[in-house]
C-alpha cells in the first residue's frame, strides 16, 4: 500500500507540466476520489474536473496543463478549513497515481474558473490547481518562483509547535513519536506563499492548533485558514498511517496567545 507520509514527503508544488493529456483511468480514478471526499469539519466541498481549452481557463504561472481541479464552498462555518483539508486530500490522491498539483489562490484567470464552476452568490472557489504529469525539468520561471518565495525552505520545528504553552518549544523526545512525525508532515506542507501559518501546543493526548496570521481577509475568506485544513489533513494522516485515532473537536484550553496568533481547533487522540 502506498504510503501517504512518504507522498507527503515527496510532494512539491508542480508548476511545469509535460503537455500529456490526462489518462482516462487517472482522471476516472481522481473523479471517483473527490466525489467521495468528505472532511471532518461539516461543510461539503464541491469538485469539479475542468477542460482547460473549454473554459478558457488559464495561470501565468503554469506550462503544459490541459487540466484543472477546482472546488467551490459555500461561506460558513469554518469552510476555509474544510476547503483546505479536502482539497489537499485530492492533491495528495492524485500524488499517488503521479500526477502533479499547485494550489493556485492569485495567479490563475479567476473570473473563468468561477465560470465554469458556476460558483453562487454565498459561495467561494479559494483556490484551483492544475493536474497533469510533471516535466522533467522546471521552467525558468517556476525556479525563480521557488526562490523568490524559498519555496525549499520551512520554519524551524520548535518555532511552529509547542509544549504546554507558547513558551516552550516541543523538544523531539516531549511526545510520543508519532505525533512529533504528524506534526512534521504540517511543517512540510504547502501554503500560501510558503508563510507556514501552522502553530501547534501539545498537551498530553491534546494537540490543540493555531493560526498565525500574516495575511489580511480578502474576498476569498482568510486564505490561511486553507493553509491550516491543509496541515490539518497531514496530520491526520501521518496519525493514521501509526495507527493512532481521534478527532478534532473545539475546545479552547485558554493559553495566552500572541496579538496574530489564533486559537482554531483541537485534535484529541483516543
Ligand atoms: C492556499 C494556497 C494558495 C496558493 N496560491 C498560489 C498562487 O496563487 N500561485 C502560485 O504559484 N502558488 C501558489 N501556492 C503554492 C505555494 O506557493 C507553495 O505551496 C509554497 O511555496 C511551498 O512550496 P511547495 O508546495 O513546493 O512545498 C499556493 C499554495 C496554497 C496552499
Amino acid at each position: 500500500m502506498t504510503s501517504m507520509k512518504e507522498i507527503m514527503k515527496q510532494r512539491k508544488s508542480v508548476r511545469t507540466y509535460d503537455g500529456r493529456e490526462l489518462a482516462q483511468q487517472d482522471r476516472q480514478a481522481l473523479e471517483e476520489y473527490v466525489s467521495a471526499l468528505t472532511n471532518p469539519f461539516g461543510v461539503p466541498v464541491h469538485f469539479s474536473l475542468l477542460d482547460m481549452e473549454r473554459y478558457n481557463l488559464s495561470s501565468p504561472v503554469i506550462v503544459g496543463e490541459h487540466t484543472y481541479l477546482a472546488a467551490k464552498v459555500a461561506r460558513e462555518g469554518q469552510y476555509e478549513i474544510a476547503f483546505g483539508y479536502a482539497f489537499e486530500m485530492a492533491c495528495l490522491f492524485a500524488l499517488t497515481r503521479g500526477m502533479g498539483t499547485v494550489m493556485l489562490a492569485s495567479t490563475l484567470s479567476r473570473d473563468t474558473f468561477e465560470k465554469a464552476l458556476e460558483v453562487g452568490e454565498n459561495e467561494v472557489m479559494p483556490v484551483a490547481s492544475p493536474v497533469g504529469y510533471p516535466a522533467e525539468k522546471r521552467s525558468i520561471r517556476e525556479k525563480m518562483m521557488r526562490k523568490g518565495i524559498k519555496a525549499d525552505e520551512r520554519l524551524p520545528f520548535e518555532k511552529l509547535f509547542f509544549e504546554g504553552t507558547f513558551e516552550k518549544g516541543l523538544a523531539p523526545d516531549a511526545a510520543a513519536p508519532a505525533v512529533i512525525e504528524a506534526l512534521e508532515m504540517v511543517r512540510i506542507a504547502p501554503s500560501a506563499a510558503n508563510k507556514q501559518p501552522w502553530r501547534a501546543v501539545v498537551d498530553g493526548k491534546k494537540i490543540h492548533f493555531y493560526e498565525a496570521k500574516t495575511m489580511k481577509d480578502s474576498q476569498l475568506g482568510d486564505i490561511q485558514m486553507v493553509d491550516i485544513g491543509i496541515g490539518l489533513a497531514h496530520f491526520e494522516l501521518s496519525l493514521k498511517e501509526d495507527g493512532v485515532s481521534g478527532a478534532y473537536c473545539i475546545a479552547d484550553p485558554g493559553i495566552e496567545e500572541s496579538d496574530n496568533v489564533k486559537y482554531v481547533v483541537t485534535y484529541e487522540m483516543e
